[in-house]
């Protein structure tokens, strides 16, 4: 038996109910239900990942700090490893979060929680020694080489992409000061453990309120303010990520301040070095940015790492991206 049954039986969970969940732009999840419980079972991305031993370690150190609760708890396969092997697939499952899920429903309540659960997330992994931790995709969050990838994609313009998307390229070689903001914030911020994706997406919740931050496949050393970025990016308005209209992408004040406030609240008084708290103020923008970057990158190159599900899909994600970029505090929007 191959697949997703396959693995699941070498988990232990032979005639296990499978699901695919959506949601996800990396690997490939299912719901796993049988008699021994829920799990969430992940055919791991290759394309994207190649140090499947760093990933997991680093998920495994973080779990072992925190327990669970925070984060999702890793199961490992019935011969007592964590991945399984399978032709060229790799498989790994978590059990699943109870009664949880995505925001449905984001409110101002919601966005605080979300941004507590951060706070609580870093203020717990502030004494993980990052040295500890593989550095799965060297220079993740990095806007220098984000600008420099994008700049390489243009010039190769392999997909003749680049007329059509003239307009977005003005607006992100405008924008372009932020990548000094963002390289001198790194500078003087301390290297953290991280999580380094999190969006709301990642973020579950139950009953309104922010559980389990999920998805520790990019945890590595690096600054915070990147992770505060992402929640406001994703949770500081309420459209989608990939709206097709940018006038619906705009910043919802209420939102940004609640998502702030929470995660200020949260991380205790002293953990947070003055610099770290400077990054609040420009890490949605920084992030923001960074993902408009990486969008229009990924559409000049031809849809190669980010899924698709519409012709010119990664533009619009771009489009929307610099929409709120515009709307967000900046420090390029100061007077
Ligand atoms: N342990 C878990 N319990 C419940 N749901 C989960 C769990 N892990 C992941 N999920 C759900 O599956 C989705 C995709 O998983 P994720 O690890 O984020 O994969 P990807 O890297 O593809 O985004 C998550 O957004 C979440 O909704
Ligand atoms: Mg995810």
């Amino acid at each position: 038996m191959t697949g997703a049954a396959g693995a699941a039986a070498r988990f232990g969970w032979p005639g296990a109910g499978i699901t695919p969940i959506a949601g996800g732009h990396i690997n490939d999840s299912f719901l796993v239900t049988h008699p021994a419980g829920e799990y969430v079972l992940q055919r791991l991305n290759r394309g994207v990942f190649t140090d499947l031993g760093g990933m997991t370690a680093n998920s495994l150190a973080v779990h072992r700090h925190l327990g669970t609760g925070l984060v999702p708890e890793p199961v490992p396969a019935a011969d007592g490893r964590w991945l399984v092997e399978d032709g060229d697939d790799r498989w790994r499952a978590w059990r699943r979060v109870p009664d949880a899920g995505p925001c449905t429903g984001l409110d101002a309540a919601a966005a605080r929680s979300a941004g507590a659960l951060l706070g609580r997330f870093h203020a717990g992994v502030a004494d993980l020694d990052p040295s500890r931790l593989a550095v799965p995709l060297p220079r993740f969050h990095d806007l220098r080489r984000r600008l420099a990838a994008l700049e390489v994609e243009l010039a190769a313009d392999r997909y003749g992409r680049a007329r059509g998307a003239a307009d977005e390229i003005a607006r992100v070689r405008e924008a372009a000061p932020l990548v000094g903001v963002a390289g001198d914030l790194a500078d003087r911020v301390p290297v953290r453990t991280a999580h380094f994706d999190a969006k709301l997406d990642n973020v579950l919740f139950r009953r309104g309120e922010a559980v389990c931050l999920v998805d520790l496949d990019t945890v590595m050393p690096g600054p915070w303010f990147w992770d505060l970025g992402d929640l406001l990016r994703t949770a500081a308005t309420t459209a989608a990520e990939d709206a097709s209209d940018p006038a619906e992408v705009t910043v919802d004040p209420a939102l940004y301040d609640a998502v702030v406030s929470g995660y200020r609240a949260a991380v205790p008084a002293g953990v947070l070095t003055p610099a770290e708290v400077e990054a609040v103020t420009a890490a949605g923008a920084v992030a923001t940015y960074e993902q408009a970057v990486r969008f229009l990158s990924d559409w000049l190159a031809g849809d190669v790492y980010f899924r698709t599900t519409r012709p010119g899909h990664n533009l619009e994600r771009a489009r929307a991206q610099l929409a709120l970029l515009a709307t967000l505090p900046s420090p390029l929007n100061r007077p």
